[in-house]
């Protein structure tokens, strides 16, 4: 277990925006995040769990335990010959499982490659891409009760899963922390290619490893590289927009793409959005709408948290100036003690 005090975070957040942490608690176990949960009670301190946090803002420095997991058990079980029921520990490097998985011949998560965090967030977000959401494969979340400090597994039905949320992220958030998640996965995978170009990309005969590398190149052509230029991902969730109200903007935007949600709504992709109304390489301060993809804002360099909220917030109303469609952050605004 490891508590360092009155840290710089600056490298631990994926933005790289200077910050300090009041505390910094590690943990390889479920009874050494008991003992730092105790030792916030007994301190009277805020805490909050981080992974890789690669989907966080902090609007100013964190005046309490940032609590990050370092739990990176594995365990599986071969129910029959093609499925898999694998645990792994809260703490895993999302990718460096995906690679895991993808070795032991196991499918299910390859869509999902390359994606920065940690198996414990991709529990609490519902991590997506390239047709596939982690909630496809979740089966079980087990947990640590802040309050009784007991363990619970939570089957995947009870999470009310949904796109880039769950009720870890709402009724949730204050309640419990995510120590292992298991996933359903298969040896024999049902490859998902109809996403853009990776059927193009991966051509007639996927492997998992194919699909992999295929999403990986993708990936690497789309979105910075965390390790060289900050940035939080997508930086907002695409919208979802009635379908009436879609139809009427088509008139207008006869090339405005959408997703099908269901009989009454689509899904529009912010990025396009946000490109129509010109934002690409404009830049508030130090934070940039990133020139490969609209979605995401990066930190040139010298990026302060007012900047990215500046930006986002005139990227924001200048859409919904144009469109009436209200776009709305995927990325967590993290304040001391509360999260907006
Ligand atoms: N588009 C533009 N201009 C842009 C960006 C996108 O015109 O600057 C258009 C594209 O041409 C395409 C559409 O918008 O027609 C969708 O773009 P893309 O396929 O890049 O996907 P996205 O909807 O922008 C989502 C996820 C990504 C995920 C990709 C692939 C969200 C918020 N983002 O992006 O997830 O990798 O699909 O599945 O749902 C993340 O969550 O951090 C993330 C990167």
């Amino acid at each position: 277990m490891l508590l360092q005090e009155n840290i710089d975070i600056t490298r631990r957040h994926t933005f790289g925006i200077p910050t300090q942490a009041r505390a910094w608690g590690e943990y390889e176990s479920v009874d050494e995040l008991c003992q730092l949960l105790h030792e916030a009670r007994r301190r009277d301190m805020e805490f909050m769990p981080i992974g890789q946090g690669s989907n966080l803002l902090f609007v100013r420095d964190y005046d309490g335990m940032l609590l990050h997991s370092a739990i990176k058990t594995l365990q599986f079980v071969a129910l029959d010959n093609n499925t898999v029921l694998v645990q792994a520990g809260s703490g895993w490097v999302w990718d460096e499982f995906v690679a895991y998985c993808i070795a032991q011949g196991w499918g299910g998560i390859e869509n999902l490659s390359y994606i920065p965090g940690t198996v414990g967030a991709s529990a609490v977000q519902n991590v997506g891409a390239y047709g596939v959401e982690a909630c496809d494969v979740i089966e079980s979340v087990s947990v640590i009760d802040v309050d009784t400090l007991e363990e619970q597994t939570i089957a995947a039905s009870e999470c009310a899963y949904g796109y880039r949320t769950s009720r870890f992220k709402k009724e949730w958030k204050n309640k419990y922390i995510v120590t292992a998640v298991t996933y359903r996965l298969t040896k024999t995978p049902a490859f998902k290619l109809d996403y853009g170009n990776l059927r193009a990309k991966v051509g007639d005969a996927p492997t998992l490893q194919s699909v992999r590398d295929a999403v990986i190149e993708i990936r690497r052509s789309k979105l910075p590289e965390p390790a060289e230029q900050g940035s939080a991902g997508s930086f907002f969730v695409n919208p979802v927009v009635a379908r009436e109200h879609y139809n009427q903007l088509l008139q207008q935007y006869p090339d405005m793409p959408c997703y099908e949600v269901d009989a009454e709504h689509v899904k529009v992709p912010a990025g396009w959005l946000i490109d129509r109304r010109g934002w690409k390489g404009k830049s508030v301060g130090g934070a940039m709408v990133y020139q490969q993809q609209s979605l995401v804002i990066v930190n040139t360099g010298n990026a302060r948290a007012g900047d990215v909220v500046q930006l986002a917030s005139d990227i924001a109303f200048s859409v919904f100036e144009a469109y009436g469609i209200l776009i709305k952050p995927e990325v967590n605004y993290v304040c001391a003690g509360f999260k907006v």
